[in-house]
């Protein structure tokens, strides 16, 4: 697929801003091209970073450390201020704002929405189907000339169910559009990720995030994987300095630590089938949904008064109600084994008081 034809003029024509270091690519050196403190930072000194200096603005340390841990060659990974901020700029790389639009399936995560909105783009909303799966035929019927990206998410939030493949990759076949594929709960599935497709089909762009399985919300990272071409684009168009210091010395730390992460994805799992399992004992439970992610769907017969009272217990769960195809759902996210516990008291509480 021509992806330059997909792309926004102004961007196409960008001159991105540039510094000294993207021709002088060392730290070594007496370094005075940026305007910074060389006598040093009022942090502390951490294990050696000097937070007085500028990051990397290729981000080539922690492109190479996740590459190598993901199998993904670093020339198709670009980091975000998570993957958030990936969004965001996916959508201002490709959607003209007040012409294209963009489709949306729902319910899903809210944020892409947001992107454009902001962005002054057209979102088109379509649903997923009664599975929460892709419906083919609204998505063909919704677009036009000025469609240009569709968000799909897999496993989904709020549904928790992952997205058929096939569908995915007839999509990115038969339309000649971006399609952004959200993979942020990935890592808690069982099945596989369609990272490796982008070798094949490269408008498909895959977007992962370390703030869910990896435990780092806190250092808000997120990467997207996608074709060079669409790679090189991103970082003509990010702040010259997106990722942190800070960020990238965490993310260091925790991808050699990548076994406490497989651990805490064991643990999540595995309370994750204990709670549904207690959650399906419950009459006020009308239905717990299968999920890959690490939350639970949950239909109460009434979940404003559930919300409500686990609110006054200082437990705070999701409301996703007002959601299409959600009436009286809510999102709960799995927590450790206490405060699941402390959940399941509570719940049986309110399951009793109504009886
Ligand atoms: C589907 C999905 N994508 C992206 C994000 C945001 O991830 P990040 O923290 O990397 O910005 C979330 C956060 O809840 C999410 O649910």
């Amino acid at each position: 697929m021509d992806i330059k034809s997909l792309i926004r003029n102004n961007i196409l024509n960008l001159k991105p801003y540039t510094s000294a270091r993207d021709i002088y690519d060392s730290t070594e050196g007496i370094l005075l091209d940026a305007n910074e403190n060389s006598f040093g930072s009022t942090f502390i000194e951490l294990n050696g970073i000097e937070l007085n200096r500028y990051p990397d603005p290729h981000q080539k340390d922690i492109r190479k450390i996740t590459g190598d841990y993901y199998s993904i060659p670093s020339e198709n990974i670009f980091f975000g201020v998570g993957s958030d901020e990936v969004i965001d700029l996916l959508v201002r790389v490709f959607c003209n704002p007040g012409k294209d639009n963009v489709i949306i399936p729902e319910p899903t995560y809210g944020m892409y929405k947001v992107a454009c909105d902001i962005n002054n783009i057209e979102t088109r909303e379509i649903l997923l189907n009664d599975d929460f799966q892709i419906d083919l035929d609204a998505i063909k019927e919704k677009v036009d000339e000025k469609t240009k990206m569709i968000f799909l998410c897999s496993p989904n939030n709020p549904t928790g169910n992952e997205l058929n493949k096939t569908e995915i990759k007839y999509l990115c076949n038969e339309l000649n559009l971006i399609i952004v594929l959200d993979e942020a709960y990935i890592d808690f599935s069982i099945n596989d990720t369609l990272v490796n497709e982008i070798k094949n089909l490269n408008n498909l762009i895959v977007l992962r995030t370390f703030s869910k399985a990896w435990g780092l919300a806190g250092i808000r990272s997120g990467f997207c994987v996608a074709d060079e071409e669409i790679i090189n684009i991103l970082f003509m168009v990010k702040a010259p300095y997106n990722i942190s210091s800070l960020t990238r010395y965490a993310l260091e730390k925790a991808v050699v630590n990548f076994s406490l992460k497989d651990k805490y994805v064991t643990s999540i799992i595995k309370e994750k089938e204990r709670l549904k399992n207690q959650l399906e004992s419950l009459q006020i439970v009308k239905k717990v949904y299968k999920s890959d992610a690490n939350f639970l769907l949950v239909k109460f017969e009434n979940a404003k008064l559930v919300q409500n009272k686990l609110f006054e217990k200082g437990i705070i769960v999701r409301d996703r109600s007002t959601q299409p195809k959600l009436e009286n759902c809510l999102r709960i996210s799995i927590g450790n084994e206490e405060e699941n516990d402390i959940l399941w008291e509570e719940l049986r509480k309110i399951e009793k008081s109504k009886n």
